[in-house]
């Protein structure tokens, strides 16, 4: 979604906030703006597009001595990608940037406009603006006018607000989407909407809670929730840029995928011994009367989460069942208090998840997070946490994320099958030795890789991709087509091999390319008369398995493995390396697909 950042010191303002801007821009590219405020005057550039433009734009300009200024990157959701609705967002003497919705805003825009206020752009966001500029003039105080117009905004809001009636502050207040306020040193205040901008800047960092506002100045913080002042709540912050960069690599995408075998390990480290699986965030007690699990997340943590499922029946003989975030929110479930809830999130703050753990948390459940954002919204409210460690992920289309989450919802399964017993001693052993072999499958092989670019040019036309699988290769196969029409903007579909003949088989053509996921270890007859059944309607194939598939127009040959995640894992690789290099012939955006976000923080 949107990124947001906030600057008070000494530096130079315009590149301290375009830096800030560039760590986030990966979360919205529509348009992206400044404000800054110096000498008690505010200079404020826009540019529609990618940030590059706004650089452009800004490029004579330069801030001298102390000051401050804000910065937004933006993500459209009311109005359209235009300069005008570019953040900052202008009244009469005051700028606003805002990340969220403000569900309010007609009816706070119509009172506004009945007292002859008018409005430039078509945004939520410049009620903001214009509330606190009305507020000022009835109070005479900016700290009280900011109070007024944050209670009178429903919906989800971070918001930095600058103005020339207080020009050595900035205001700011917090609910429902993340805010982080960083400090250092040099008397440099930060702000980001996510920490990603304070590394390397900040070293202490404060993660603004639901209803908080306040104001900073070069003096300090001052926070309040419910008119009353409060602590600071403040953290170390620990991290290391080089991680959010892409080290040779042309894309960040890439380099993720590159990735994952190390940080695999660091998902695996300390928790995967020689005879058990160990997290020291659980008390094992916490299972004791979970008779179900259900799982909610969604895009590619839902995929991972249907993986999960079969692990967790197969492995751990509980009965789970996943859930789309945004469905479950508003069909009234039945909820059961010995349900364990689980929610699967890379970001930590997808506002649909984040709604549906506090539905759980509500009905009395006990959850658990399963987030790659330590400090996040969901981790900060779910009852246990389980940390994927896949590092700072840039690029929009997730695969890093995937393979850690994918990792620990295993670790998971066996956890929770070695406390109910449901699994032997010499099993138990043997999932830890194949655990341990991931690290090896997930790096990328170079000829591999070549031979995935020199064929991804047969793949750039047709009317629709089919990935295909059974058991968890399905939720494989969902999760291949998802990041190919990410990037690629190609119709994909991911399917259960034996559904298609109820259905989709009525599409098969020499246009219909289907990749099929053929592994050795788990139903290799059943999908492979699937896949012949395709392949006698003549549908283009791209089988990828250990086995030799002689229907195939295109093969990729995997290694043998006795294990399926073994050849899951490989498989996963193969499509993500299939997606980027299909996009990249198509000359798209890899790393920022339009119409996308990385963190969805809207309903
Ligand atoms: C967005 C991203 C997806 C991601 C989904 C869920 O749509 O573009 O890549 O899978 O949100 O995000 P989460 O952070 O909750 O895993």
């Amino acid at each position: 979604m949107c990124g947001i950042v906030g600057y008070i010191g000494a530096n130079e303002i315009k590149s301290t906030l375009i830096e800030g801007l560039r760590d986030l821009e990966y979360r919205g590219y529509d348009s992206a703006g400044i404000a800054i405020l110096e000498d008690n005057s505010i200079k404020s550039f826009k540019a529609v597009g990618k940030l590059i433009n706004l650089e452009k734009r800004t490029k004579e300009f330069q801030s001298k001595g102390f000051g401050l200024g804000i910065g937004h990157t933006r993500w459209a959701t009311h109005g359209k990608p235009t300069e005008l609705n570019a953040h900052p967002h202008l009244g009469k003497f005051s700028y606003v940037v805002h990340n969220g919705i403000i569900e309010n805003y007609q009816e706070l825009k119509q009172s506004l406009q009945s007292n002859g206020i008018k409005f430039l752009s078509q945004t939520d966001t410049e009620v903001i603006v214009h509330l606190f500029e009305k507020n000022y003039k009835e109070f005479n105080d900016p700290m009280i006018a900011f109070e007024k117009t944050v209670q009178s905004l429903k919906g989800a809001y971070a918001i930095l607000l600058i103005s020339k009636v207080d020009p050595q502050k900035i205001y700011f207040a917090k609910s429902g989407s993340p805010m982080i306020v960083g400090t250092n040193k040099n008397n440099e205040i930060f702000f980001g909407s996510s920490d990603a901008v304070l590394i390397g800047k900040a070293n202490e960092v404060i993660y603004l809670e639901d209803e908080e506002y306040g104001y900073a100045s070069s003096e300090g913080i001052k926070l309040f929730k419910d008119q009353k002042e409060i602590g600071l709540n403040k953290k170390p912050l620990v991290g290391d840029k080089l991680s959010a960069q892409k080290g040779g690599y042309r894309f960040f995408m890439e380099k993720e995928i590159y990735e994952q075998s190390e940080v695999v390990v660091d998902t695996i480290l300390g928790r995967v011994l020689d005879d058990k699986i160990k997290f020291d965030e659980l008390d094992i007690s916490f299972l004791d009367d979970i008779e179900d699990i259900k799982i909610c997340a969604c895009g590619t943590s839902y995929h991972a989460g249907l993986s999960g499922t079969y692990l967790f029946e197969r492995v751990a003989k509980i009965r789970c069942d996943i859930e789309i975030a945004s469905e479950f929110r508003y069909k009234e479930p039945l909820l059961n208090k010995n349900t364990l809830f689980i929610v699967i999130t890379q970001s930590g703050e997808t506002a649909d998840t984040l709604e549906a753990l506090k539905m759980a948390k509500r009905a009395g459940l006990k959850t658990l997070a399963i987030c790659n954002v330590d400090n996040s919204s969901i981790v900060r409210l779910a009852d246990y946490t389980l940390l994927t460690r896949a590092g700072i992920e840039k690029g929009v289309a997730s695969t890093k994320a995937f393979a850690t989450q994918s990792m620990v919802l295993w670790m998971l399964a066996l956890y929770i099958a070695s406390h109910k017993n449901t699994i032997s001693k010499e099993l138990l052993k043997s999932e830890i030795e194949a655990i341990r072999h991931i690290p090896s499958v997930l790096v990328v092989n170079d000829k591999l890789h070549e031979k995935i670019k020199r064929l991804s040019k047969r793949y750039l036309h047709g009317h629709g991709f089919f990935f295909i699988g059974r058991d968890i290769f399905f939720p494989l196969a969902l999760e291949g087509a998802l990041k190919l029409k990410e990037i690629s903007y190609l119709h994909a579909e991911g399917y259960p091999a034996g559904e298609m003949k109820h259905g989709p088989i009525a599409l098969a053509d020499s246009e219909l390319f289907t990749i099929a996921l053929m592994p050795k270890t788990l139903l290799y007859d059943k999908i492979k008369s699937n896949v012949e059944e395709l392949s006698a309607r003549d549908a283009t194939i791209l089988a990828i398995s250990p086995i030799e598939f002689e229907l195939a127009d295109d093969f990729i040959k995997t290694n043998y493995s006795n294990h399926p995640m073994s050849e899951f894992f490989e498989m996963m690789v193969i499509t993500q390396l299939l997606a980027l290099e299909i996009s990249v012939r198509l000359d798209n955006d890899v790393d920022m697909p339009r119409n996308l976000a990385k963190s969805v923080t809207v309903e």
